[in-house]
């Protein structure tokens, strides 16, 4: 039996971090490898906040990198940009023919832009479209991503729903894949890690850096033991290990602290060491090869739906 299709759109999101990967990167890179997959970078999505050329393209690089280094194989799932293959733009507009201005004025990622008192382009307003496009192009099953994205692959199915019930059954409907991940991975304060916040602890920084952001973890000492540091530390280890070092270090924060540091330290060596093996030439050959094979499969799919709305004679 054939693989299901799955597609994720990536946005660079700046430094990862260790919640980032135990909530996002983990659970993805467990999985992939069941699905015929597609890891597409949304550079032209970024285009609706981004202004800089210099930090588009290092955003582009960054993120495939991060994918690369924590295990995904380029061979196993097809990595692109969304820029490399024009298909995405021509559906994207197919698609906001097909809907309605009041239905994408509830999208939350333009209310939300509105409501802050934030410039909303027109391209922030399609960008469910766009989105859309994207899954439609390789009959996507599977769409795996966070909660915050639930409403946009709704909106994917409305797009596909109006095409279909106009033209025929010609695109498949996707569906969200919430992943499970470990819930939320706390920071040094204690509450959710994340870069806005500045409690966290990176995932691909240095020995030093990553020490000084588990020294800097809030302890509490009314409890047992440092509920902040354990929290973090079952990520690591296992519940039975957890005990017998908890119990033998009761009261010493301080070489608990050291001890998380080394194991965070000893768990990301690895991804780091390949990180930095990685090349931004690499990038562009796994690129260049993902846009090709990318191609060849939504060029069908845009081939029907020229045929399909009457502009191929
Ligand atoms: P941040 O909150 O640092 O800005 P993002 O919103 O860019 O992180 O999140 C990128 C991905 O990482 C999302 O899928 C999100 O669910 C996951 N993620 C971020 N922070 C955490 C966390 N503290 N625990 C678990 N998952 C997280
Ligand atoms: N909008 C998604 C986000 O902000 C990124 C994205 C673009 C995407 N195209 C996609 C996700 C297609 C899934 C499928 O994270």
């Amino acid at each position: 039996m054939s693989k299901k299709r799955l597609l994720t759109g990536l946005q660079s999101s700046g430094t990862l971090h260790i919640g980032n990967y135990f909530g996002a990167l983990k659970p993805f890179t467990d999985i992939y490898e069941d699905y015929e997959s597609f890891l597409m970078v949304a550079d032209y999505h970024a285009l609706t906040s981004l202004r800089d050329p210099k930090e588009m393209q290092q955003n582009v690089i960054n993120v495939v990198k991060d994918y690369l280094a924590v295990g995904v194989d380029p061979k196993k799932a097809v990595i692109f940009r969304q820029s490399d293959n024009q298909d995405h733009m021509e559906l994207g507009w197919v698609f906001d023919c097909m809907v309605t201005v009041p239905f994408l004025m509830q999208a939350h990622a333009y209310k939300d832009k509105v409501a802050k008192g934030l410039e909303a382009n027109a391209g922030l307003f399609t960008y469910p479209m766009l989105q859309a496009a994207d899954i439609a192009l390789y009959d996507t099953d599977v769409v795996p991503v966070g909660e915050d994205q639930r409403q946009h692959i709704e909106y994917a199915r409305e797009a596909v729903g109006k095409f279909n019930r106009a033209y025929g059954e010609l695109l498949k409907t996707p569906n969200e894949m919430i992943l499970d991940g470990v819930g939320v991975v706390p920071g040094t304060d204690g509450e959710k890690m994340s870069k806005s916040r500045g409690n966290t602890i990176p995932l691909f920084g240095t020995t030093e850096e990553i020490e000084k952001a588990v020294m800097s973890i809030v302890t509490d000492s009314a409890g047992e033991r440092p509920e902040n540091v354990y929290a973090i530390h079952t990520l690591l280890r296992s519940e039975e290990e957890l005990e017998v070092i908890y119990t033998e270090h009761t009261g010493r924060y301080g070489d608990l602290k050291k001890l998380l540091a080394s194991d965070i330290d000893a768990f990301v060596a690895p991804m780091r060491e390949k990180r930095a093996q990685i090349s931004d030439d690499d990038v562009k050959a796994v690129l260049a090869d993902g846009a090709k094979r990318a191609q060849e499969i939504s060029r069908q799919t845009i081939t029907k739906v020229r045929k399909a709305i009457g502009i191929a004679l």
